[in-house]
């Protein structure tokens, strides 16, 4: 599967995202990642629908929103309506997966179902044919910057395997302490998405960071 980065808005400059999402767009990358926090689910806030929906009007980038929010359902809507492309929840969230996942289909989005660094891999095993994407994170939620979490990799192995053994399409995404060499090593396990937001911002040479993830085996 062809390999996508997804830069994280969370470390653009939040007094100027329009220019972040362009500094994004203009590297070529195709997919930029929304993280939406709503203080409980993850210790910290973020953006809301109102952002997403002033950015669609800047921007053609697939939007890649991350929902960490307790009950996710009640804000899909608002988010496909902002102009989301697709919105992941957690496995975590208080709310029907089976459900939340298929309206967010209906809604026009492909969907994800994400797992924390604690959660095991097994508690999507049974979501695998319902979605287009799984999302494992490798810090855990809140805040840019932290150190990747290397013993995820065999979550990723695992999903890889399944995706294979089951003849299904699902993308595998990795978010946290992603940088070039981490993403080796995720690309290897299986994961084919990879969210950079530190890596990414701060890169002195953000094309060839992008041109290099365009072109990762
Ligand atoms: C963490 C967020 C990430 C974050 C990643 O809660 O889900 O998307 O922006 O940031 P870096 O790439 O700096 O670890
Ligand atoms: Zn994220």
């Amino acid at each position: 599967m062809q390999s996508i980065l997804a830069p994280s808005l969370l470390a653009g400059d939040h007094a100027r995202l329009a220019d972040s999402v362009a500094r994004v767009e203009n590297f070529g990358v195709k997919w930029l990642h929304i993280d939406i926090m709503d203080g409980h689910f993850a210790p910290n806030l973020t953006f809301g629908p109102g952002t997403v929906a002033a950015l669609r009007q800047t921007s053609k980038l697939f939007f890649d929103v991350h929902l960490m929010l307790d009950e996710p359902h009640r804000y899909i809507e608002a988010f496909a309506k902002a102009g989301a492309d697709g919105i992941s929840i957690h496995v975590e969230s208080d709310c029907d997966h089976v459900e939340t996942l298929a309206r967010i289909r209906a809604l026009g989005c492909k969907n994800g179902i994400t797992i924390n660094p604690a959660t095991p891999v097994e508690s999507v095993e049974s979501l695998l044919s319902s979605v287009d994407m799984v999302l494992v994170m490798t810090v855990q939620p809140g805040f840019g910057g932290q150190a990747f979490r290397r013993d995820m990799l065999p979550k990723i192995a695992r999903l890889a395997e399944w995706r294979l053994d089951r003849g299904l399409d699902f993308r595998i995404e990795v978010d946290g302490g992603v940088d070039l060499s981490t993403a080796k090593e995720c690309r290897s396990a299986g994961a084919d998405t990879f969210v950079a937001g530190t890596a990414f911002f701060r890169a002195a040479d953000p094309a060839s960071f992008a041109a290099i993830f365009a072109g990762m085996k």
